[in-house]
């Protein structure tokens, strides 16, 4: 990959440790997927924040960074494996609040926002069309790519941590227009549609292809629940939709593969989803909740009688919350408010065992990455469990 000299000299560690460290991150990279060169990015997101997942080897090579870099340009972080102020109520240990606090205070250090959600992208880091980026967390991407027109790669928190403290990242995949053309059209053809079991019916079946949607017209929220599932399922980091995304209908789709999708693909995902029954906790907010979600299930709850014994949780940013307190009094009713985290990076194992979600992607992790079974509503499902 070419270098500047700019970058040469930040590549001999001129310019600090962290630097050096980031910009060798970022030219191997390069190397693997054969870069040309390095572009200027105008935002990051970063993955890697739980304690559950990055554990003490990602709390070594952030304290490594933060002695000396910053991040250049904006920069948030996903979600850590905690709620910051009611990790107690959680049930999450005292040593596990010590290391995860210690790990957000090392973002912080680097220069940050802390805000801890996967949708910054409704409040704290809201891309424009065409900027390059280098963003990690899956639905976030590719709801950037997809929905705003904006350019990134599928990062790994390392990856787009050392991008953000270069400002730049390399030139290769979704950064290149040859690479964002649709490859298969996907029609569907149902009645309703499910955004959770049509993304996952898409998602395994076209992999890491961009698929080209015929049929649907999502709102924002079903647009986010659409690209989490897709990612999830397959590798999907950039889709289109017909009349709906900006990308859509500036591409050739003559002679293109075509995938159907209607009630028996959707139900087959369904089945896949399902393996257990009587969940201990009702999760909602994967991803985080918005403020449109929050009212919805709000004007949903209000003046009913909570039923059941599992614990509910309906996940958010602090953000997000900050600008709907009525609406969250009445869901507090119903069960937990949770900030800063969520049902998967937070070690939900240590206390339940079956979890009840709405969720695409957290069907395909909850199994994997937090040894549940998983009971698969639609959100109204999720409301007549619980009033
Ligand atoms: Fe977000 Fe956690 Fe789901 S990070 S997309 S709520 S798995």
């Amino acid at each position: 990959m070419f270098l500047t000299r700019d970058e040469e000299s930040v590549l001999a560690g001129e310019k600090g440790e962290g630097l050096r460290t980031a910009m060798e991150l970022l030219v191997a990279l390069g190397d693997i997927y054969d870069a040309k060169e390095l572009v200027p990015i105008s935002s990051a997101h970063l993955s890697g924040v739980s304690y559950k997942t990055i554990g003490e080897g990602g709390i070594e090579f952030l304290e490594r960074l933060s002695k000396d870099a910053k991040v250049c340009v904006p920069t948030t972080l996903n979600p850590a494996g905690m709620d910051r102020q009611k990790w107690k109520e959680m049930g999450i240990s005292p040593r596990f609040a010590d290391r995860q606090l210690h790990i957000i205070d090392q973002y912080e250090r680097l220069g940050v926002n802390t805000d801890c959600s996967c949708t910054p992208y409704l409040g704290t880091n809201i891309p424009q069309k065409g900027q390059t980026l280098a963003w990690a967390e899956s639905n976030a991407l590719s709801f950037a790519n997809s929905v705003i027109g904006a350019r990134t790669n599928r990062e790994g928190g390392p990856g787009a941590l050392a991008a953000a403290i270069v400002g730049k990242t390399p030139r290769y995949g979704l950064h290149l227009d040859e690479n964002r053309a649709p490859s298969i059209i996907v029609s569907v053809e149902l009645d309703k549609v499910d955004y959770s079991l049509l993304g996952q019916a898409v998602g395994s079946a076209v992999g890491g292809r961009v698929p080209y949607f015929r049929g649907i017209r999502p709102t924002v929220d079903q647009l986010k629940t659409l690209a989490a599932a897709m990612a999830a399922a397959g590798s999907v980091a950039l889709f289109h939709v017909e009349g709906v995304t900006p990308e859509a209908g500036i591409h050739d789709l003559k002679g293109m593969d075509r995938l159907v999708i209607g009630k028996r693909e959707v139900e087959a995902a369904r089945n896949k989803f399902e393996t257990g029954k009587d969940p201990d906790l009702i999760a909602l907010g994967c991803p985080h909740l918005s403020v449109e979600e929050i009212r919805d299930l709000a004007s949903r709850l209000r003046g009913k009688r909570r039923k059941g014994d599992a614990e509910v949780w309906f996940c958010t940013s602090r953000c997000t919350a900050a600008k709907c307190p009525r609406e969250l009094d009445v869901l507090s009713k119903f069960g937990h408010v949770v900030c800063d985290t969520c049902m998967v990076v937070t070690p939900i194992e240590e206390r339940f065992k079956t979890t009840a979600t709405n969720s695409g992607k957290a069907c395909n992790y909850l199994p994997t990455l937090c040894s549940q079974k998983v009971v698969y509503r639609t959100t109204d499902g999720l409301v007549e469990m619980i009033t």
